[in-house]
Parts: C-alpha cells; sequence; structure tokens
C-alpha cells in the first residue's frame, strides 16, 4: 500500500474507526500525564492528541506524518531510540512491516519489564495467524475484538 498517495483521504475513510480503537486502547491501559508513549505506524497521528501524556509517533510515509503532530519518519524496524518508553501502541500498521519479528525484537529493546503494549492486527491480513502468535509469544496480552481488527493490549513481561 502507498501511503504517500492516499494520505489525503485517510482521515475521512478511516478516523472514526481508528478512533474507535484507541478509545478500547485508552480505557485498558493505565495513562499519566507523565508517561511518554510511542505509536509506530502513527499514520496521520490520530492517536498524538488522543492521549493525555507525552505521545509521539513514528512513521515512513512523509505524507501521512505531516498532517499529524509530533511524529517523526522512521520504521518499525529500527527505531531510533536509546531511552524505554512507558507505554508503546501500533494501530492497524503490523502487516505493513517489512520485517514484523524485527519491529517485535524493537519494541522489545524499549520496553520495560511493566511497558503497557497494545498492537492492533488486521483481521484480514495474510500474516494474521503469524503475527498474533509472534505477540502472544514476546508479550503478556490479552485479545479484545473490533470489527476490522484483533486488539492485543497487555504488558512487556
Ligand atoms: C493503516 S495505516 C494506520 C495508521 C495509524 N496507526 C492509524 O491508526 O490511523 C498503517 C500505517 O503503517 C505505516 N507503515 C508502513 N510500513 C511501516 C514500517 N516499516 N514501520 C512503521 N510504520 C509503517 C504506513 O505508512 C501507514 O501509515
Amino acid at each position: 500500500m502507498n501511503y504517500n498517495k492516499i494520505a489525503k483521504g485517510y482521515n475521512e475513510l478511516h478516523k472514526e474507526e481508528q478512533l474507535e480503537k484507541l478509545e478500547i486502547i485508552k480505557n485498558h491501559l493505565e495513562v499519566k500525564s507523565t508517561y511518554r508513549l510511542l505509536d509506530i505506524g502513527a499514520g496521520t497521528g490520530i492517536s498524538t492528541n488522543f492521549f493525555d501524556c507525552k505521545v509521539i509517533g513514528i512513521e515512513p510515509s512523509k505524507e501521512m506524518l505531516k498532517q499529524g503532530k509530533n511524529i517523526i519518519q522512521g520504521y518499525a524496524e529500527e527505531l531510533q531510540f536509546k531511552e524505554k518508553f512507558d507505554i508503546i501502541i501500533s494501530v492497524t500498521a503490523i502487516h505493513n512491516f517489512n520485517n514484523y519479528k524485527k519491529a517485535i525484537q524493537e519494541i522489545k529493546r524499549i520496553s520495560k519489564k511493566k511497558t503497557q503494549i497494545a498492537i492492533t492486527i488486521l483481521k484480514k491480513s495474510k500474516i494474521f495467524d503469524e503475527t498474533r502468535k509472534e505477540l502472544h509469544k514476546n508479550f503478556k496480552l490479552k485479545e479484545y475484538d473490533h470489527r476490522l481488527d484483533l486488539i492485543l493490549i497487555g504488558t512487556n513481561i
């Protein structure tokens, strides 16, 4: 999928549904104003105004990220952070990653034991089963169903 091409119409098509997922995620997380939250594959930054804490997004598509706030260009497989985050989320993005296993290892690298994790997987994705399995192997997650996505929420360990 070329996200640069669909960036302009993205919010009109998907914002409402993505906000519903973020609402479920928020209801299952503990969010304090001092917490640092990373959104991987943040797109147009629907999440970056949504949480009452210090949110930063990473996103490869320039056309997507320029529509949002606090989003820097980057890839899930090579996160440009040394510090650890309190919360890491990724909404309907993992099926787009070039190497989801590497991305999961990157998430682990920048997680503390108690870092809260919320990742949604597009159910119709060809790699749905394998990403779901790999996520459960690496994190302690519970599942919540939402229309097109399965939402996994929990902690690193
Ligand atoms: C369906 S959009 C979801 C965007 C946003 N999370 C939302 O909920 O609206 C998927 C996003 O994943 C991004 N993406 C693709 N490959 C990526 C990668 N290797 N690392 C991080 N994000 C990636 C795309 O550019 C796109 O913005």
